[in-house]
């Protein structure tokens, strides 16, 4: 694992989209692993700002998010579908049918599942994976668990996760209680990976994921496993790596 600590989140942004616009550069006809939540807002800003400014070509570009909740439809603005266009594919020459996110209204979840992971297979698997962290180790909505789940599945949200979502909601209530996720093995068949964190309430999650055992009860800590994982944090999110020390 490598891990670059930046001193804020501007930096961590910049970090993550040059590594991003990097994959591209390489690879025009990448597939790229996407996630949603606070963390990567300003990755997709600076990618908007190198197509927009620089000419970063999007056009034979892939990608396949992480993961959906279940009962949104994809013009729900709480969805991620939503988030997607809002924040990268409506603004970037992407073509719409190279974008793929797990759907919130499955007729059979068993079926979307697996028709998800054998689009993944199809397109030759993920080039760069990006992933945010939640407070409680999770990577995708692989929630803390007894068992690495490997592929695209339903998952029962957390409470913490709930808790920490609602602030995108109108309440915690209306946050929705499932969502289907990508698999811990979905994530580990990507080629390289780059892990986001910032704020000091990721750093305890930060801490057990580079220095922690490797368990499902700490999900992203299976990390440590992937040979070409880059790890961005912000020096909020980094305090216990940089003292050396987990919280409890
Ligand atoms: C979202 C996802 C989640 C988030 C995580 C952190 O697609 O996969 O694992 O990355 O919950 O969310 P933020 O960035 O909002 O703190």
């Amino acid at each position: 694992m490598r891990v670059i600590v930046v001193k804020d989140y501007a930096e961590l942004s910049r970090n993550a989209a040059r590594m991003v616009a990097g994959q591209i550069y390489l690879k025009p006809d990448c597939v790229l692993g996407l996630a949603t939540g606070s963390t990567p807002l300003g990755m997709y800003w600076e990618l908007t700002q190198d197509y927009r400014d620089s000419g970063l070509n999007f056009a034979e570009v892939t990608t396949f998010n992480l993961d959906e909740y279940l009962g949104l439809a994809p013009d729900d603005p709480q969805s991620y579908h939503y988030y997607m266009q809002q924040n990268l594919f409506a603004k970037v020459n992407i073509k719409p049918e190279h974008t793929h996110i797990p759907t919130g209204q499955p007729q059979d979840i068993a079926t979307a599942c697996r028709e998800y992971d054998a689009a993944i297979k199809a397109a030759g698997g993920i080039d760069l994976q990006v992933l945010g962290i939640g407070k409680n180790g999770h990577i995708g909505f692989n929630e803390p668990d007894l068992k690495f789940e490997a592929t695209t599945h339903m998952v029962k949200l957390d409470e913490e996760t709930i808790a920490a979502n609602a602030r995108f909601f109108k309440s915690a209530a209306e946050v929705p209680r499932f969502a289907l996720s990508m698999g811990i093995k979905n994530i580990m068949y990507a080629r390289k990976i780059v892990l986001l964190a910032s704020g000091e309430e990721k750093a305890e999650a930060i801490y057990r994921t580079v220095y922690g055992k490797i368990t499902p009860v700490t999900p992203a800590s299976i990390l440590q496993l992937h040979q070409d994982v880059t790890v961005i944090v912000e020096e909020g999110a980094a305090g216990l790596l940089l003292e050396g020390r987990a919280q409890s």
